[in-house]
């Protein structure tokens, strides 16, 4: 064939590093990507309504469900005593979550029973009309009153300690002791919790389920109907959104539609609505940092003791590592000689938090922010001054041990934050907002220029692995599937991308499918932004694998040696033949090569050792940093992000326009959570903000109006990830500190920057009222 033949095939379309369309993204948008609740019903499918605590904490006297039971169109109420299995969802093997309360309740909102009716409407009435009598108990929701009340800790807590905090901490000439409230935050993902259980034969049972584990709600089912995980396979296309709120939080509702399921020999569907996701689900933990900093005159930092509290809820669940993962951030960008962290995971008398995006680490984060910021107030320089003192230096430097002995190797935050703060214009818009705020007595500005550092790999070094099953079939046609979950966040693509890019064939010649336990086993959630890094990686291992029996068949059949087979778009270069891809794939089947293969791929160099407080958790770190500049109006503390200036680092991106999307949104998020987004609980323990008309999380008309994104594009991973790519699910989330950081120097700006405003989080414009009014009282 010649030269020029080959020259007109087509060009490969969509290998890594391009910007492809998220695979779903034209079905996101005319409504035609399948949800679980769109999938046709097998005849007869049967409804889950719950039967909720209306008590924080209380011993459970009576149940009585005769009226229950006798509603319209209800054909089952289960309680504990119908759990075949185990009565416990619990996560993490702390057997610490009952699947059904039978005689104490600690939370408001905890499930007693469920209803399996023929309507979801019918189960949903039926499910108020139950009797139940309690005797109720002291309870306590937040930090402050679970320390007062000496609450337990729902896990072991963890110190980070490193040099001679106790003692250096006397030393220098300045110290602050301080402390920080950091609120919580509901995942508000558009699509709520949802399970479909289809009955099999024997103890077999299929579950769809919005979840970001299938295989851990394949074990859990397993555990809840006292079968082997053999007997349950557990399925998932994609999720209406995740950040963290479908790690764990989806097992009750598959447990239970399991349940019925299998007695009833029925299909059962559980699909709680918004007010019930939101009381009865996980949602980010609040914190309390409380710290003692001791730095010199020009605002270096010397020692560090800081201890921090979360509120965790009645049960553990995954707080041990959210807490942990809190630690381990404590330093954000910042080298502290001396440091004592101590984490305090609080039981409280309310939902157990669970994961969001960040998982601790932003809360952690936020609290070193807070530290700089208060440290800057008190030498009177720009934050932004006080954070270039502090970031942690070049290998060599003495200033690149984190507090948990793991040294910073790759870093690029010096030269992150130098960009952006050239690009942004950064001081010149300081010094214009300085002169802005002399003359304008309402309206305040402010501006701030924040650091992002993010440890990438989960802490529990056994979660780092992953599987991928690849089948080229013998029309040139590929089947791929792996064990990371699609949320959004467009995982799918990029792996799809990793297929391509493999085998050098266009993007549509690989059929991403739903994720499944039947295919790949034992998968850790998706989460921890490791879901490109592993899958990707894994996938590559089962290409590898194909393409090496098709080049060795290739040396055999076309008699050359192996630097005569080459894959090109599409086709392929064997010897001086060009041969068209399936029509090579054809061949290699009848040759019978075998062409489908497992991969598998565990992330090397890390290691953690918890009680000693040292090792390499973290494969490598991703960097980033953002620019907000705001307007306040000190009458009534209303507020406007005017622009946001990001640049962020994601290694070379396997795909820029959806990485793009991904800072995009996780920077969205990240505001509201500092910002509007507030939970509340009433006296009686009750959250009371538990649909969009009370939790206000932001719109479209609060993003940044100038908004200017861009990716560092002379980044590389350093460590040979997939296609030197970063993780970037989680680290933009981060970017948001710049927002609550520009709100607090608009409030300085009433007693000229002489104090520090120390502004909670969420900086709801209540709160931003209340500091403007403490600082005109002081000044
Ligand atoms: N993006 C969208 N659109 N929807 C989501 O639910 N979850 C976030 C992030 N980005 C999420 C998202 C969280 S919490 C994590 S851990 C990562 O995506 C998980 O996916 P990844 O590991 O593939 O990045
Ligand atoms: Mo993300 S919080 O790790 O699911």
């Amino acid at each position: 064939m010649d030269k020029s033949t080959f020259e007109t095939k087509p060009v490969i379309n969509g290998p890594m590093h391009v910007s492809l369309k998220h695979d779903s993204a034209h079905k996101h948008v005319t409504g035609s990507a399948e949800y679980i609740d769109d999938i046709p019903e097998p005849i007869g499918t049967l409804h889950g309504g719950l039967g909720l605590a209306d008590r924080a904490h209380a011993e459970i006297l009576s149940v009585d469900l005769e009226a229950v039971k006798a509603a319209p169109g209800v054909v089952w109420v289960i309680t504990a005593a119908d759990i075949p299995g185990e009565n416990d969802v619990a996560a993490t093997g702390q057997h610490d979550e009952p699947l059904l309360a039978t005689d104490l309740v600690q939370f408001h909102g905890q499930l007693i029973f469920a209803v399996i009716a023929e309507t979801r409407d019918q189960a949903r009435r039926a499910a108020k009309l139950a009797k139940i009598e309690y005797r109720d108990l002291p309870h306590f929701t937040d930090v402050d009153s679970a320390r007062e009340n000496g609450a337990k800790l729902v896990c072991e807590p963890m110190t980070l300690l490193r040099g001679e905090p106790e003692t250096e901490i006397e030393k220098p000439p300045l110290r602050i002791q301080a402390s920080m409230k950091i609120g919580g935050q509901e995942h508000f993902y558009l699509e709520s919790h949802i399970a479909l259980a289809i009955p099999g034969e024997d103890d077999d049972v299929t579950v769809w389920s919005s979840t970001q584990h299938p295989s851990e709600v394949q074990h859990m089912v397993a555990h809840v109907l006292g079968t082997a995980s053999h007997a349950v396979e557990v399925k998932t296309r994609r999720m209406g959104g995740g950040f963290g709120g479908k790690e764990t939080q989806g097992n009750q509702f598959a447990a239970l539609a399991a349940v019925a399921a299998k007695k009833l020999k029925r299909a059962v569907k559980f699909r709680p609505d918004r007010d019930e996701d939101m009381s009865i689900t996980g949602k980010r933990h609040d914190f309390r940092v409380d710290y003692d900093v001791a730095f010199d005159e020009e605002g270096r930092i010397h020692a560090l003791d800081a201890v921090y509290a979360a509120r965790c809820g009645y049960s553990a669940d995954l707080s041990g590592p959210v807490t942990d993962r809190a630690l381990f951030h404590a330093d954000s960008s910042y080298f502290y000689p001396h440091v004592k962290l101590k984490s305090e995971p609080l039981k409280t008398h309310t939902v157990s938090n669970t994961a969001f995006r960040g998982f601790g680490g932003p809360q952690g984060m936020l609290g070193a922010e807070r530290i700089i910021e208060d440290i800057a107030y008190a030498v009177g320089k720009d934050p932004l001054e006080i954070r270039k003192l502090n970031f942690y230096g070049q290998p060599g430097s003495g200033r690149t041990t984190t507090p948990y002995h793991q040294e910073v190797e790759d870093n690029v935050i010096a030269r992150v934050v130098e960009e952006l703060e050239a690009s942004s214009d950064y001081q010149a818009r300081r010094q214009a907002i300085l002169d802005f705020n002399e003359n304008s007595p309402v309206i305040r500005k402010g501006i701030a220029l924040t650091p992002v550092k993010f440890g990438i790999s989960f802490t529990m070094t056994a979660y780092n692995q992953a599987g991928a099953l690849v089948h080229v079939y013998n029309d040139g046609s590929i089947h791929l599937n792996h064990g990371g979950t699609e949320m959004g966040q467009g995982l799918y693509t990029k792996v799809a991308q990793v297929v391509a890019e493999a085998f050098q064939v266009d993007i549509d010649r690989v059929k991403i499918t739903a994720t499944t336990t039947g295919k790949v086993p034992n998968t850790s959630a998706t989460a921890a932004s490791s879901g490109s890094d592993l899958n990707g990686m894994a996938a590559y291992d089962a290409c590898r694998q194909i393409k090496e029996r098709l080049v060795d068949f290739a040396c055999r059949q076309w008699k050359v040696d192996k630097s005569e087979v080459e894959f090109l778009p599409n086709r392929l270069r064997i010897g001086s033949e060009i041969v068209p891809f399936d029509t090579f794939v054809r061949a290699a089947y009848y040759d019978r090569v075998q062409l489908s293969a497992a991969g598998f791929y565990k992330t090397p160099k890390i290691h953690w050792d918890r009680k000693a407080g040292r090792g390499h958790p973290f494969y490598y770190f991703a960097y980033g940093a953002s620019v907000s500049e705001v307007s306040i109006d000190t009458l009534t503390g209303e507020y406007l992000v005017d622009r946001t200036d990001i640049l962020h680092d994601v290694g070379k991106s396997l795909n820029p326009i959806i990485d793009i999307g991904q800072v995009e949104g996780a920077f969205v998020q990240g505001m509201g959570w500092l910002t509007t987004e507030e939970l509340w609980w009433d006296a009686k323990g009750r959250l009371r903000t538990h649909a969009p008309s009370t939790y206000k999380i932001p719109l479209a008309s609060d993003r940044p109006k100038i908004f200017n994104v861009k990716l560092a594009e002379w980044s590389e991973n350093a460590e040979p990830t997939i296609g030197r790519s970063k993780a970037v699910g989680e680290p933009p989330f981060m970017l948001a500190f710049s927002v609550l950081e520009a709100i607090s120097m608009a409030v300085a700006s009433i007693a000229d920057y002489s104090v520090c405003p120390r502004l909670d989080a969420p900086a709801t414009p209540e709160r931003v009222l209340m500091a403007v009014e403490r600082l005109k009282n002081m000044s």
